[in-house]
């Protein structure tokens, strides 16, 4: 299934390079719900590594790279990557292609800030809870994990892609020692965010 669901973003991403539309999620900017996120706590990275999962055309990864993460972007779409890296020439971001559920061992309790937005409800609903603890298993000793997603009431059935997200679908980032902090309902209750934070001492993944 990730080939098949690799095939469809590519193919999103490949149109777009050749003029059509641009991808439907592609906001062309930081996501408003993590700009806001990291004004609210006056959010510095200070040299701290931050992943962005799935990060398309890399927006978001530059967002926190100015915040002064050193930052890593990945998504299994090389097209995507490739644009990420055209579009951002002088970039400290470091893109890569990569797949949520294959993903380097030694990023393992690597990120002290995680952000993920929208790539969980892209894929199928039996991928979603190993997927949630494959990117919850990456936060650091005291990291942050934050998951952005569309919301779906609890037993709706939705025909996809997308899968938004279900509240217990959310706890599946909970994972390991990962402990969910914060669930906000925001924009008219369309719209999860969740913060996730890893103990100082707890380094387990
Ligand atoms: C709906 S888009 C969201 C992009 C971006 N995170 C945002 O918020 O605008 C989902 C992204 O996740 C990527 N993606 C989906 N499944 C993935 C997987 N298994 N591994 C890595 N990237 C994946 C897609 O290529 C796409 O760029």
């Amino acid at each position: 299934m990730t080939g098949e669901m690799s095939g469809i973003f590519e193919e999103f991403y490949a149109s777009a390079e050749a003029g059509g539309a641009r991808p439907p999620w592609d906001y062309g900017a930081p996501r408003p719900q993590l700009v806001e996120w990291a004004e609210t706590r006056d959010l510095a990275g200070s040299g701290r590594e931050a992943l962005v999962v799935g990060c398309g055309y890399g927006a978001d990864a530059e967002f926190l790279a100015l915040l002064g993460f050193r930052t890593t972007g990945f998504d299994f779409a090389p097209t995507a990557i490739a644009a990420a890296r055209r579009t951002y020439p002088d970039s400290e971001v470091d893109y890569l292609v990569a797949d949520v559920l294959d993903l380097p061992r030694a990023w393992q309790g690597r990120f002290d800030l995680v952000v993920e937005s929208l790539t969980v409800q892209s894929m199928p609903p039996e991928q979603h809870s190993v997927a949630a603890q494959s990117i919850a298993a990456l936060v650091a000793p005291a990291g942050t994990l934050l998951v952005l997603a569309t919301t779906r009431d609890e037993g709706a059935e939705v025909e996809g892609p997308p899968w938004p997200l279900s509240r217990t679908e959310l706890d599946a980032f909970a994972y390991r020692g990962l402990a969910l902090r914060r669930v906000e309902r925001i924009q008219d209750g369309a719209w999860w965010r969740a913060e996730l934070t890893r103990g100082v001492g707890d380094s387990r993944t």
